[in-house]
């Protein structure tokens, strides 16, 4: 049986302290009443990295980063290194999100390069990837998604790759309220992990869990989640409201 997740993305949200309280609230009820079968990840800025570790240290919720820089150390104004990451007690990093991809202009290479450096540093990567809306619209989006995996994650030794979370997330679909159907995220999974299969056989397909993002809310997560390639989900907006992130956690 492969790990089922949901992955809250916090994005460039809530102040040290505001950050910390949600983190102390929602660390309380996994503790309370443990997730079942699923794994919980807070994945919040740079700076509540340390805070968030010292409050979830009980272990029923794991931490994660939304980015890593793309060198190892050194004279990188402003960057923060995956082993910085790594010492703040996070398991997890981001890579490769579409806002990382479109905003700040990441490419393909580069973030392989990050993926890299993130399991170099101890760290479990969740790569993320996903077509645009005119892809979608041109029917170009498994050719896409499979250019995005082929030259960001399928470079890395299949020894490696226990310690990947694979992420789709459509980009028409994030923050817009657009979800995927249910047959849409089944049917891109299971190509994924047919590609996976592919690459590094059948057991390393079978293992990897595909998560799902992109408007991800309680009212959609349970027909998202019964997908048979749907292991869970990585969310954006819904992660910021205790009860709705709570209750997709539960949906799985
Ligand atoms: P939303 O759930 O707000 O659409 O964001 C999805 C996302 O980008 C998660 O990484």
């Amino acid at each position: 049986m492969r790990k089922k997740i949901v992955a809250g993305n916090w994005k460039m949200n809530m102040s040290l302290e505001e950050g910390l309280r949600f983190a102390r609230s929602v660390d309380q009820y996994f503790r309370e009443k443990p997730a079942g079968k699923a794994e919980v990840i807070l994945c919040t800025p740079f700076i509540h990295l340390p805070g968030v570790a010292e409050i979830v240290k009980s272990g029923k919720v794991a931490l994660g980063a939304q980015n890593c820089a793309s060198e190892a150390s050194g004279a990188y104004t402003g960057e923060v290194s995956a082993f910085m990451i790594k010492s703040t007690g996070a398991q997890y990093v981001i890579i490769g999100h579409s806002e990382r991809r479109s905003y700040y202009n990441e490419n393909d290479k580069l973030l392989n390069k990050k993926t890299v450096l993130a399991l170099n540093s101890g760290l479990k990567a969740i790569f993320c990837f996903g077509e645009v809306k005119e892809e979608r619209e041109a029917g170009t989006h498994f050719i896409i998604v499979k250019r995005q995996l082929d030259e960001g994650l399928f470079t890395l030794p299949v020894e490696e790759m226990n310690k990947i979370v694979i992420a789709y997330e459509p980009v028409w679909a994030i923050g817009t309220g657009l979800t995927a159907t249910p047959e849409q995220a089944q049917e891109m999974h299971q190509y994924i992990r047919g590609l996976v299969k592919e690459k590094y056989g059948n057991d390393c397909a079978k293992q990897m869990p595909i998560l799902y993002g992109g408007s991800c809310k309680p009212s959609n997560a349970a027909e998202l989640f019964s997908k048979p390639d749907v292991d869970g989900g990585l969310i954006g907006g819904a992660s910021l409201k205790k009860e709705d992130f709570i209750a997709i956690v539960e949906a799985v």
